[in-house]
């Protein structure tokens, strides 16, 4: 395989694709680094690019007239776009998947229509367009009931309702447009019981090379509690991800799932990311995204030993076969730093310092997630706005050091969860 000298355009603006930059600028193969936007985080290791994440011809413009050899694209949006086969029809690899591919991601009726296909282990369901039909199939089912907007709804559109009364209000609300287009189709899910936890897995589309499973926190507040947002803090190793639960992740769901896209002749060409639930050591796929979990992609380039980019640049070209990634047996653990008011109405623009102080502290390291710089200052920009990342001996060095790393940054504007990692500490202890 030949990888010196690749030019790479990294595609994305978020803290998921600081570390992507990181880790991709660290390789001996990198002969240039293009991000499109990119933020202030990449500003010494990529040169950014004044082009949106979902602007498909730009971005393969710009890569054709470059010679650009890898775009990896970071987000779901440029993906459910088509910039993966607008790419590959101009002969350029990509990392990420064509639309027809990524719709395991942007249509859950699709994904548990492969899942059936493929034998792989996930909720029964029932998918629908008709009110009442969607309230006759929910009378059929057990409290809790799951409502899911069958299109991308942002990480929104998963309603788990007590109550008939509120499944109900779930069904009518969806249907009649709260998530637009993403809800003209709903799916009505059976509950699974049980821990959840993230796998991730890079495939060309036949070999599938397994990387870590992770967990995140999706609630605001300490104690798992408040509104569910794009993710609070994250750690790896997860500890309910067990030998016996990897085999099976692997066996019973990514590689079917792999093999039956190719067999349909829609390949996957990307990273896989299976949104497990486990119970007594059985995994249940709950959702697949087409893309790293934000944050937990920074927690896998943390525990990354290898050099990424090869491995990037054979899964887009088809030669995975024969490739291994070796990580480190470290934890690591992050906190995000968001803007208070998140999810809900937050200021952006308020001054950040410390991040530098943060960063020379042992097994620190602080992705920029939403940032933007104004005359040399740095200013918040989004809702999650700093990842403070930090890897450690255990689990426990590696939290007690992102809170460390936290405590170094001066953002009174900003607020994070206390209790990352809570469920691994209690296993530790
Ligand atoms: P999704 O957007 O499909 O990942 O759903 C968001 C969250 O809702 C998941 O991370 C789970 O915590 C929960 N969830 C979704 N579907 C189910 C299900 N069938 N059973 C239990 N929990 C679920
Ligand atoms: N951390 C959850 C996600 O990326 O969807």
């Amino acid at each position: 395989m030949e990888t010196a000298q690749l030019k790479v355009l990294l595609v994305g603006g978020g803290g998921r694709e600081h570390a992507l930059g990181w880790r991709i600028a660290q390789s001996p193969a990198l002969a240039k680094l293009y991000v499109a936007p990119g933020n202030p985080g990449l500003n010494h290791i990529g040169e950014h690019l004044a082009i949106g994440d979902s602007d498909v011809p730009a971005l393969t413009a710009f890569a054709a007239d470059n010679n650009v050899d890898l775009v990896v694209v970071g987000p779901e949006a440029p993906l459910a776009a088509g910039l993966g086969d607008a790419l590959r029809e101009r002969g350029i690899a990509c990392f990420g998947p064509d639309k027809d591919a990524a719709a395991l991601e942007t249509s859950k009726s699709f994904m548990k229509e492969v899942c059936a296909a493929a034998g792989a282990p996930t909720a029964a369901y029932g998918r629908f367009t008709s009110g009442d039909e969607a309230k006759e199939f929910l009378r059929a089912q057990t409290a809790p009931y799951v409502v899911k907007a069958d299109g991308l709804a942002a990480g929104k559109g998963v309603m788990i309702a007590e109550s008939l009364a509120d499944a109900d209000s779930a069904v009518d609300e969806m249907l009649g447009g709260k998530f637009g287009d993403a809800g003209e189709a709903i799916v009505i899910e059976e509950f699974m019981e049980g821990e959840e936890a993230s796998f991730f897995a890079i495939t060309d589309g036949e070999t599938v090379l397994p990387m870590i499973a992770a967990q995140d926190h999706k609630r605001a507040h300490d104690g798992d509690k408040g509104p569910n947002t794009g993710g609070m803090g994250a750690y790896s190793p997860a500890p309910v991800f067990t030998g016996a639960v990897y085999e099976r992740t692997m066996k019973e769901i990514v590689e079917p799932v792999v093999q039956e896209m190719r067999a349909r002749g829609t390949p996957y060409i990307g990273v896989i990311y299976a949104g497990l639930m486990i119970k007594d050591e059985r995994p249940r796929l709950v959702e697949i995204n087409a893309r790293f979990g934000d944050p937990e992609c920074q927690i896998l380039m943390r525990r990354l030993n290898s050099d990424l980019l090869p491995a990037l640049y054979a899964a887009a070209a088809g030669e995975l076969r024969g490739l291994t990634l070796d990580w480190s047996d470290d934890a690591a653990a992050l906190v995000v730093l968001a803007a208070n008011g998140y999810p809900g109405a937050y200021q952006k623009g308020s001054a950040i310092h410390g991040v530098e102080a943060a960063n020379a502290l042992p097994g620190v390291v602080v992705f920029h997630a939403g940032t933007k710089e104004d005359s040399g200052r740095l200013l918040s920009n989004g809702g999650r706005v700093l990842n403070v990342t930090a890897t450690g001996a255990d689990i426990r060095q590696a939290i007690e050091r992102a809170y460390q790393g936290v405590d170094a940054i001066d953002w009174p504007d900003g607020f994070c969860r206390r209790d990352i990692g809570w469920r691994a500490l209690e296993r530790a202890s």
